[in-house]
């Protein structure tokens, strides 16, 4: 595995760039939208019914801190910037996040994760951006393996992993651990390994 960091990539319509300050504020107004985080954001379940705690004035010193990591050479998550000619303002926006994080203590095993802004859902972007970070993760880190999963009634969030060519390996029912959506909740894993990436004729 090559420890190489969140290095740009370009795709047709995207930018993926390692996270700065300069695009946070916009992140963190899209995360705060509940059809974004419902399924995505997890942690501070405590604090989940504290308004105060969930403003930019209170969350920017976290998003601080994600940002003072994001050039190491061992973390791999990415700002998603539609370029200026497919954005409503005809000027490159951040428009989400992809990630590729620690799975277990193997570290050439990862879990991926992304969210959108639902702006701009609907229009493959996600496909797009979690299509150019896998290609990365598995040509360019050498990662072994990814292993996955959604929520079964995240319909979009699954049929990027199925889009990507990711195995469907069963379903888990357990407890919420989602901050903002408390109950028991089934989850469709996914795996997808370099072996079986490269030779869908990625290689
Ligand atoms: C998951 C998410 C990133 C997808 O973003 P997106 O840019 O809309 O995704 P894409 O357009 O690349 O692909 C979505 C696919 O799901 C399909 N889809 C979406 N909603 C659907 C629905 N209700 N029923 C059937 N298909 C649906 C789309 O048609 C598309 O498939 P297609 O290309 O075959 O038509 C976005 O919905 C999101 O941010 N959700 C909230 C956060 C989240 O759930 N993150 C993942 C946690 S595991």
């Amino acid at each position: 595995m090559n420890f190489i960091g969140s290095r740009t990539i370009e795709t047709d319509r995207l930018v993926l760039r390692k996270s700065t300050m300069a695009e946070q504020k916009r992140l963190w107004e899209i995360l705060m939208l509940p059809e974004v985080n419902k399924w995505y954001l997890v942690g501070a379940k405590k604090h989940a019914n504290d308004k105060e705690y969930w403003t930019w004035e209170v969350q920017e010193k976290f998003y601080q801190a994600k940002v003072d990591k994001a050039g190491n050479e061992d973390v791999f998550y990415w700002s998603i910037f539609l370029k200026a000619d497919y954005t409503n303002s005809g000027k490159e926006e951040v428009i989400g996040q992809v990630s590729a994080q620690e799975y277990g203590e193997d570290l050439s095993v990862r879990d991926v994760g992304w969210y959108l802004d639902p702006t701009y859902q609907g229009k493959g972007y996600a496909s797009e951006a979690a299509c150019a970070m896998i290609d990365y993760m598995f040509k360019k880190v050498e990662i072994e393996k990814i292993i996955s999963g959604a929520v079964k009634d995240n319909v979009a969030s699954c049929r990027v992993f199925e889009k990507l060519g990711f195995d469907k390996i069963g379903e888990e029912t357990h407890d919420s651990n989602y901050t903002f959506y408390d109950g028991t909740l089934t989850f469709s894993k996914y795996e997808l390994t370099r072996k079986k990436y490269l030779s869908n004729g990625n290689n």
